[in-house]
C-alpha cells in the first residue's frame, strides 16, 4: 500500500469513466438483473434446472435464459448445461452488483478504474443519492490520505459510498470514525480476529494495517453537500514484502476468504450505524477498539511534529494529545505513528 506507480491524467480518466458508466449503467441494467435472479434460482435449487423451468419462473423466454447463462460464463461462472438443464458450478469471486440484489440499483461497478473516488464525486456532483457505491476490482490510480497512493491489486476490495449526512461539516470527521468501526466490526463478527483502530481511520490487526478510509468532503460553511467515503482493505491479496506495516486478511487467515459475504456485511453494518453518527456511543464504541489511545505516538498536522501520549479524542473526532511538556494539544488532522504502550 502507498506506492503505487501507475498514474493518469484527471481527462483521460473521466474520459474513461464516461464510456464506462455508459455501458454499465444504461446498457447492462437490464441484463445484470436477470443474471441475478438465474443464479438465485440455480443457487436455490442446487442441482439441475432446466430452461422451460427458468423461463417459466422469470418470465422471459428459453432463448433469452440461454444469452444470460452465456453472458455468465463469460464473467466467469461454471454454468454445466446438460439435458437435465443447467447446473452452477462455482463463482467467480468478482464483485458484480448483480451478486448484491438489495444494493444493485446503486452500484457502479468496474473491472478496473483510475480511483472510484473520481468516480463517486462525479457521480455526487450529478445528484447521485445518498448510498450511492461505486465498486472497483482493480484501481490504476487508487488514493490514499495525505496524497499518498494506494495500491490496489485484484483481490482486495476497493469501494467508495456517498454519503450526504446533515451535520455541521466540523463533525464530518466523525464519519471516519465510524466507517472504521464499522470495517473492524465487521472484520471481528466474520473472523473472530481482533482488529483494531489506529486515529484517525487506519484499521490494524496484529498492529498492522489492513484498511484505509479515505474522505473527501464537499461543503459550505455549515452544510455538507456530500463525503464520498473511500475504503480500501487487503483482503485475497497478499501485501509485498516492502510493506512492512501491512497485511491483508488472506496472510492473517491464511486463506481466502469469500470478499462478496465481506462486502455486504461491511455494507450492511455501515448502513446501520449511519443513524448513529452523532450519538455518544460512537465515539465510546470507538475508544473501546482504540490501538492509539494510551500509547505514545507522533503526528505530524499542518508542517508540526507533535510527539506524546494520546489520551482521548474530542466530540469532533479529534486526537487530544498531551505532549512531552505534559501540555495538552488538540489535532484535527494528520499523520498517526504509533510509537510505544
Ligand atoms: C489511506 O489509508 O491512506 C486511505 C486509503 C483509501 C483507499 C481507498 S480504495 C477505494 C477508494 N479509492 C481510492 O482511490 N482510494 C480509496
Amino acid at each position: 500500500m502507498g506506492n503505487n506507480t501507475q498514474s493518469g491524467g484527471d481527462s483521460q480518466r473521466t474520459e474513461r469513466l464516461t464510456k464506462t458508466k455508459a455501458s454499465v449503467n444504461i446498457r447492462d441494467l437490464g441484463v445484470n438483473a436477470m443474471n441475478g435472479q438465474i443464479l438465485n434460482a440455480l443457487r436455490e435449487c442446487g442441482g439441475h434446472l432446466s430452461g422451460q423451468t427458468l423461463s417459466q419462473r422469470l418470465g422471459v423466454s428459453r432463448v433469452s435464459i440461454w444469452k444470460h447463462i452465456r453472458s455468465l460464463t463469460r464473467d466467469g461462472y461454471a454454468i454445466q448445461a446438460s439435458p437435465r438443464g443447467y447446473r452452477l458450478v462455482s463463482s467467480p469471486d468478482l464483485l458484480f452488483p448483480y451478486e448484491f440484489p438489495d444494493l444493485e440499483q446503486r452500484i457502479h461497478y468496474f473491472r478496473q478504474i483510475g480511483s472510484t473516488m473520481d468516480a463517486a464525486r462525479e457521480l455526487a456532483k450529478r445528484g447521485a443519492k445518498e448510498g450511492t457505491i461505486v465498486i472497483a476490482e482493480a484501481q490504476t490510480c487508487g488514493r490514499g490520505r495525505l496524497t499518498r497512493q494506494w495500491l490496489s491489486p485484484q483481490g482486495g476490495i476497493y469501494f467508495t459510498i456517498i454519503l450526504r449526512p446533515r451535520i455541521s461539516p466540523a463533525y464530518a470527521p466523525r464519519i471516519n470514525l465510524m466507517t472504521a468501526l464499522a470495517v473492524a466490526t465487521t472484520i471481528r463478527r466474520l473472523f473472530g480476529l481482533e482488529a483494531e483502530l489506529k486515529w484517525p481511520n487506519d484499521v490494524l490487526i496484529s498492529g498492522k494495517k489492513v484498511c484505509g478510509i479515505l474522505a473527501e468532503m464537499d461543503a459550505e460553511m455549515d452544510v455538507v453537500n456530500f463525503v464520498n467515503v473511500g475504503i480500501g482493505i487487503n483482503v485475497n491479496n497478499s501485501v509485498t514484502r516492502f510493506e512492512k506495516t501491512a497485511t491483508s486478511l488472506k496472510q492473517v487467515l491464511g486463506r481466502e476468504i469469500s470478499r462478496k459475504e465481506f462486502l455486504s456485511a461491511l455494507i450492511a453494518e455501515i448502513e446501520e450505524r449511519q443513524p448513529l453518527l452523532m450519538k455518544p456511543a460512537l465515539l465510546k464504541e470507538w475508544k473501546e477498539l482504540s490501538a492509539t489511545l494510551n500509547r505514545e505516538v507522533r503526528v505530524v498536522s499542518l508542517g508540526e511534529e507533535i510527539i506524546g501520549q494520546a489520551i482521548d479524542i474530542d466530540s469532533t473526532g479529534a486526537l487530544i494529545l498531551k505532549d512531552r511538556k505534559g501540555s495538552p494539544k488538540t489535532v484535527l488532522a494528520g499523520d498517526c505513528v504509533h510509537l510505544r504502550e
